[in-house]
Formats: structure tokens, sequence, C-alpha cells
């Protein structure tokens, strides 16, 4: 089943290195990063493993819980999280679902064929509080992730649905935002009274403090 943005995440039961987890319960109020890797004990997962550890209070400061995969079981994982502790100089705290059967993966088709028949690629999924998939990436397995562009991402995506605005290109924290075709501008007098510059009738960008 092909997962597409605005989609319900699929919900699942499934053992963690936290305990057995209901997705939905699990996640509550909270956006979800849930994101997939090949295999426990391999290079470019470990780093990736330990960057998400080490960005605990990022993920926090933007009310998101990060939830990792890989095909293997809860006992590999617990070893393998000794190692990136040691390795990667951090305490990983988030749960990791443990998936031999591809139960969840499947669910998610994280398993690309092309690639292989029992590892997933890396995917990622951020998950809105409504249980939505406002967010899809999928990298192949001999590239990590830019995680600067994860908490980017999470930062556009919150303050769009706050402020009813778009985000230009590379745009940052901070930096000034779009006020979508969609709002005319009699409306944008009234959402952005701060105003706005407008370049052309459909780019217009305000700051928003
Ligand atoms: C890795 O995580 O290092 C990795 C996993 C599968 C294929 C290539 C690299």
């Amino acid at each position: 089943m092909g997962l597409h943005l605005g989609d319900i995440a699929p919900d699942f039961e499934i053992d963690t290195t936290k305990g057995k987890i209901s997705f939905h319960e699990w996640l509550g109020d909270s956006w979800g990063f849930f994101f997939s890797h090949p295999a426990d004990f391999t290079p470019v997962c470990t780093t990736e493993m330990g960057k998400t550890a080490k960005l605990a209070g990022e993920f926090a400061a933007r009310n998101t819980k990060p939830l990792g995969l890989s095909t293997d079981t809860v006992d590999e994982h617990n070893k393998w999280i000794t190692d990136i502790n040691d390795t990667q100089g951090c305490s990983l705290e988030f749960p990791i679902v443990a998936d031999p059967d591809h139960k969840v993966a499947q669910l998610y088709d994280m398993i690309h064929p092309g690639e292989s028949d029992t590892a997933a690629v890396r995917t990622v999924f951020i998950i809105d509080p409504a249980k939505k998939i406002r967010l899809t990436l999928t990298y192949p397995m001999q590239v990590g992730r830019n995680f600067d562009e994860i908490l980017r991402v999470i930062d556009a995506l919150q303050l769009g649905d706050k402020h009813k605005i778009a985000t230009p290109a590379d745009w940052q924290k901070g930096q000034k935002v779009i006020i979508p075709p969609s709002i005319s501008n009699e409306e944008a007098e009234k959402i952005f009274p701060q105003g706005w510059d407008e370049q052309r009738s459909y780019l217009r960008l305000t700051e928003i403090k």
C-alpha cells in the first residue's frame, strides 16, 4: 500500500526496546518522527541512531517523539544500543521497533525489493498530532539522513499550521515566510497586520515574530 501525505498513519501494535507499544496511543498529542533503518550493527545506522539520541532535547522542544525501526529483534537492538552509546557518546532513550517479521516495514512500504528483500531502506515519516502523515522522505541505504533538515521541516510545518503560512526555499527559523496564494489581500490584512512585501501578486513575504 502506498502511503501519501495527508493519509492517517497506519496504527500498529509492536514490541520495542521500551516494551510493547500501540503506535497511535504512544504518540498521544505529540508529533512523531518515525524512521527506518536497514539493520542493526551497521555503520551509517549507528551514526543516525546516535544523532537522534543527541537531538532528544530538540525533538522534545518540538513536541516530537522519535521512533526508530529496523527488521531485527529487541535483544539485538538492546546489544546494538550499547555500541551506539559507546561509539556515538550518547544515551539512547527513544524506542526502537523490533520488526523481524517485517510486519510494520511492509505496512509502511519500508522494504524496497530492488534494494533488499529483507532490510528496510531509510524512510522518514513526520506525523502530526491528528496522526496525519505530513512528510515522507526516502534515502538509500548508503546515505545517512540530514537531521538539520528533519528539524527544519518540523519547524516549518508547525509554524505553517499556527500562522497559515508557507516557507520559501532553504527557509530557516526566523526568516521571512510566504503568504499562500489561497489567502486574498483582504484576508491577509486581518491575519498579517504587520504587512508584507509584495514582489508579485502571488509572491508576498511577511515576518512572523
Ligand atoms: C549502514 O547502515 O551502514 C548500511 C546499511 C546497509 C547498507 C549499507 C550501509
